[in-house]
């Protein structure tokens, strides 16, 4: 058997473990070995690059890399906080994409011949993936505003510089004297300029609950662009994972935005969250608040018999996953039944829910989606809300001013008691107030969720 036949059997065996390893991740018990399948998968595609027939390597700049990018990964991977993982997410593809820009950059000044489309498209989208993700992390990390910020004219600048961008890729020579190489030397680097500003341009309008679903989008935009590098570089590993990654990050997007009843349009041109928008009806609008103890709580609870435990990001911030175990089993061990509602997009990314419910050894049985919880609530004693917010605003069904509307919820206002903790009145990622708090039937118990179910625990179990 020749070199180059062994090279693509490996690619094959990789791309094999790429999309077994992405079926496993859809379910959180596969999901680790999924994880692991996938990382196999890249191991033998770099093997089978770096062994490739004909093609000599610096090793010692290859190694460097590979220690530093390990260190760097590894660093992310122990501090990060999970519910910092869009930032991390939005760092990793921003990096991506200026990974691939660079390859593709680095063939075509070294080899003038190189399809121009091809080196400025990944050029293009690798270049945009970078500072629009970049803009995405400052917003979540808070270094910038992370509400939409938006002016006069800001989307015509936006089409003029993506139609320059288009005509410069396909036809430099309007611009440029494409006789010679210097005339797309030029229309390359102007792209390369106009691409880092609409990365910008593109994000910065986009705010609030939207950032997560545009992660997403730059995460499919990433791979893209290094589908393009492959096809520049021949190399099909490259093609493969970068297609199976621009795929699967549009599929996310798709999922994310079906979880808030938006198209991607709205998300990408409504400027939600924009500092001009009212915040829904509920704003300034008086509540009756009622402020109860955890022992008011507890006697609330003891008289029920079905309790539905409604987790959002305030749980994961606090960190309150095994507490909150704990509390379902001591219920539990008194014969109530007691099932967790998870909300697609409850906390601040995928799953989120389910791998915080996981880590704390919750049963997957008990774990409920929303189309499946939805009609237990009809008959369920207590809702009790976990640090959720945007995901159980009944105003989402029935406002059409409040920027969530039409993003499906979990209903739990249907419950005979809701039980709702967070630590103040402040409003959800969505930055609007929650009309749920006031409702006859709902009840506030404030404070860090870690402590109050901590008391919580500790008055079950004398009931
Ligand atoms: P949010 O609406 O963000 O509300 C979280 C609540 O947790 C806050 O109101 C906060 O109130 C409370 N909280 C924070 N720290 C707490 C702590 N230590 N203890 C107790 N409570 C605490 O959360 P959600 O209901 O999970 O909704 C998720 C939001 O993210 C939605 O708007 C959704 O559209 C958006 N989003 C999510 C995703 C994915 S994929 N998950 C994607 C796109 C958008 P206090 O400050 O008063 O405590």
């Amino acid at each position: 058997m020749e070199a180059i036949q062994i090279t693509n059997i490996l690619y094959l065996i990789s791309a094999v473990a790429f999309i077994l390893g992405i079926k496993r991740l859809s379910h959180p018990k596969t999901a680790r070995s999924g994880n692991l399948l996938s990382s196999l998968g890249m191991l033998i595609a770099i093997i089978a690059t770096l062994t490739y027939p004909g093609k000599e390597f610096d090793f010692t700049l290859i190694l460097a890399g590979v220690g530093i990018g390990a260190v760097i990964g590894a660093i992310f991977a122990t501090r990060v906080q999970m519910t910092e993982m869009p930032q991390m997410v939005a760092i990793f593809n921003g990096l991506g994409g200026a990974a691939s820009a660079f390859v593709a950059s680095s063939e075509f000044l070294s080899s003038p011949n190189s399809p121009f489309i091809i080196v400025c498209l990944s050029v293009f989208i690798g270049s945009l993936t970078f500072t629009g993700s970049f803009v995405a992390f400052g917003k979540l990390q808070g270094f910038i505003s992370g509400r939409a910020i938006t002016f006069k004219g800001q989307q015509a600048i936006n089409a003029v510089i993506a139609l320059l961008s288009v005509s410069l890729i396909l036809a430099p020579g309007l611009f440029f004297d494409s006789s010679m190489y210097n005339g797309y030397l030029n229309a390359f680097f102007v792209i390369i300029v106009l691409a880092l500003i609409l990365g910008v341009g593109l994000t910065i309008p986009i705010g609030g609950a939207d950032m997560p679903v545009v992660i997403s989008l730059l995460n499919s935009y990433s791979g893209i662009a290094a589908a393009a590098t492959g096809f520049l570089i021949s190399n099909n590993a490259l093609i493969i994972s970068g297609s199976l990654v621009g795929a699967s990050g549009l599929i996310l997007t798709n999922i994310m935005c079906k979880g808030m009843n938006r198209s991607l349009a709205n998300v990408i041109f409504g400027a939600v969250g924009a500092e001009s928008e009212g915040g829904g009806s509920s704003d300034g609008k008086e509540m009756n608040i009622k402020s109860y103890s955890t022992t008011e709580a507890a006697m609330i609870l003891d008289a029920a018999e079905k309790i539905i435990i409604v987790p959002g990001y305030g749980l994961a911030v606090a960190q309150a996953q095994h507490v909150a175990r704990e509390v379902a089993e001591s219920l539990e061990a008194m014969g109530k039944t007691v099932l967790y509602a998870i909300h697609p997009v409850a906390g601040r990314m995928p799953g989120h829910m389910n791998v915080l419910l996981a880590e704390a050894n919750v049963s997957y049985d008990v774990l409920k989606d929303l189309d499946e919880i939805n009609p237990e609530f009809e008959d369920c004693d207590v809702a009790l809300i976990l640090g959720a917010n945007d995901v159980v605003n009944p105003a989402a069904r029935h406002d059409q001013s409040s920027p969530i509307y039409g993003m499906p919820i979990l209903n739990v206002d249907k419950s005979r008691t809701v039980i709702i903790n967070k630590r103040s009145m402040n409003p959800g990622f969505a930055g609007v107030q929650n009309e749920l708090f006031g409702y006859d039937n709902s009840i506030m118990v404030f404070g860090d969720a870690k402590d109050m179910l901590n008391d919580l625990l500790k008055e079950v179990k004398e009931l």
